[in-house]
């Protein structure tokens, strides 16, 4: 699996999204209470772009008359047709078993932890002796 640093922490704002291109995707990640979800940004109804979704809670009712708003922030509510979404695994709440939007996981790490790149210039030491600079190779 290829890692991709798409961005700092500070580049979502909570609450936001933002869209990235990977390998020819558009991957938009999303900033919600804390943590960072990353989909495809396409509905597999129709293909709207996601990034456009509104993030609704979860609603549920153990009786009539009676609701429960939880994971708030945490549902995607498509802009064309209203289907939604778990933000967590991009699985649809009308038929789980069959639709769902392609999700990737996400890791935060501090810069200092990220893998150096596989490109390293040739370095030479180099001494200055009076007014002559001398380079060893
Ligand atoms: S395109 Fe998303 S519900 Fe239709």
């Amino acid at each position: 699996m290829a890692r991709h640093i798409v961005a700092r922490t500070s580049d979502i704002p909570p609450g936001g999204n933002k869209v990235f291109g990977v390998e020819g995707r558009d991957i938009v990640v999303f900033h919600v209470n804390g943590e960072f979800f990353a989909l495809l940004n396409r509905c597999p109804h129709e293909g709207a772009p996601l990034e456009k979704a509104a993030c609704v809670a979860r609603l549920t009712s153990p009786e009539p008359g009676v609701y429960q708003r939880s994971r708030v922030g945490e549902l995607l509510r498509c802009p064309w047709h209203g289907w939604e979404f778990d933000m967590r695994n991009g699985q649809s709440y009308f038929d789980p078993k069959r639709v769902k939007v392609r999700s990737y996981p996400v890791a935060i790490e501090n810069g200092e932890a990220l893998q150096k790149g596989p490109y390293v210039a040739e370095t030479f030491p180099v001494l200055v002796e009076d007014s002559y600079v001398i380079i060893e190779t």
